[in-house]
């Protein structure tokens, strides 16, 4: 049976690598039914609401959703997503790949950022003129459904030869409250795996060490705002947005997409980078259970990088098509 994917391309170079990444992904063979369906700045101009009712009933019935960016209504649209489909895990791998100058070329590990809570609750408020807050919220469920998570994600990856570790990024010494709780959980939950190592440090320490010793993570678990920007720096380690991918992962819905936004001031030009989109289909691929074809495109992906048929943001000359083509072409010929 075909595998029912909720496709958004949303605004910007959205438009341009989600029917890129989609020409790889049919190149495989796989049997896809896309469902399109719309969110964003656009569809906000055009009705006043970023994410239409539809797009929220078609999101919920298919088997993954694949989404592009969203511009100035990110916060309506894609956030919102993540909690309707209550995709608590944002996973987010930082590997390095050949023909790309990154900071070690034995880079690879993977971020997984709580997707629910924290900061981005959306719990502002006003209280004053000229007095704002905002509320942290962090709980001891979400907790431990996030560690578990990040705990059976390296137990995997131990069996693909990683070392089979979690590091815990928070910033306990100071959110002494939340993020007491956070670290408290997170050796509570790391009791429960003997065959997995655990540490944690201060996320203002870890920013630096993803730069000085990034070769010694496996996988890192941390809050939703903490997560959000430390992978944004990770992703410069090892060649910037255009080739970074995610995976929201919930117990019932999937939802999959490159890492950076809109990027208005290189959209229209064809010259996006596909590369964290079609990553992205990667990782979606794997979470329909579709392994074969999974690793066929992203070895395809490797020799393309590898020969440096990429686009200007990487030092090339192709556009966001050409790219995604010499990538299905590989992937065609497996
Ligand atoms: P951005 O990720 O769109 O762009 C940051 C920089 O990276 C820009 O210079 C851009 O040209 C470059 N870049 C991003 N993706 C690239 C690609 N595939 N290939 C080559 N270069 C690439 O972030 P920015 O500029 O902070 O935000 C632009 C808009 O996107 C805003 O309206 C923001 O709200 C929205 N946004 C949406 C997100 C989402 O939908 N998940 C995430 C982040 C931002
Ligand atoms: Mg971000």
């Amino acid at each position: 049976m075909a595998h029912k994917i909720c496709v958004i391309e949303g605004d910007g170079i959205g438009k341009e690598v989600i029917p890129a990444a989609i020409k790889v992904l049919e190149a495989t063979g796989v049997d896809f039914e896309f469902i399109h369906a719309e969110a964003g700045d656009e569809v906000f101009e055009k009705t006043g609401v970023a994410l239409p009712e539809e797009t929220i009933e078609k999101a919920l019935e298919c088997d993954a959703v694949f989404f592009g960016a969203a511009g100035e209504t990110a916060a309506d649209v894609i956030v919102k997503l993540r909690q309707i489909l209550k995709t608590y895990a944002n996973v987010r791998p930082v590997k390095a790949y050949k023909g790309i100058k990154c900071l070690r070329d034995d880079i690879d590990y993977v971020i997984v950022r709580e997707n629910t809570e924290g900061l981005y609750k959306g719990l502002e408020a006003e209280i004053d003129e000229g007095v704002t807050t905002a509320t942290r919220v962090i709980t001891r469920k979400a907790c431990e459904r996030i560690f578990k998570f990040a705990f059976e994600l390296a137990r995997d990856r131990k069996k693909q030869g990683k070392e089979g570790k979690v590091t815990c990024a928070h910033k306990a010494n100071v959110l002494k409250i939340t993020d007491g709780l956070f670290k408290k959980v997170f050796y509570e939950v790391a009791e429960q795996y003997d065959d997995i190592k655990a540490e944690d440090y201060y996320i203002d320490a870890m920013n630096m060490y993803i730069i000085t010793k990034p070769q010694t993570f496996d996988v890192v678990v941390t809050s939703n705002l903490f997560g959000d920007i430390l992978s944004d720096g990770a992703a410069g380690t090892v060649g910037g947005l255009g080739l970074a991918p995610s995976a929201n992962i919930g117990d019932e819905h999937g939802l999959f997409e490159p890492v950076h936004g809109s990027a208005p001031d290189i959209a229209g030009k064809g010259i996006a980078n596909p590369t964290a989109t079609i990553l992205s289909g990667v990782l979606m691929l794997r979470y329909l259970k579709e392994f074969e074809a999974a690793d066929k495109i992203e070895r395809a992906l490797e020799e393309v990088l590898a020969e440096g048929l990429t686009t200007p943001d990487l030092g090339g000359n192709l556009t966001t098509f050409q790219m995604a083509e010499e990538v299905a072409k590989r992937v065609e010929k497996y």
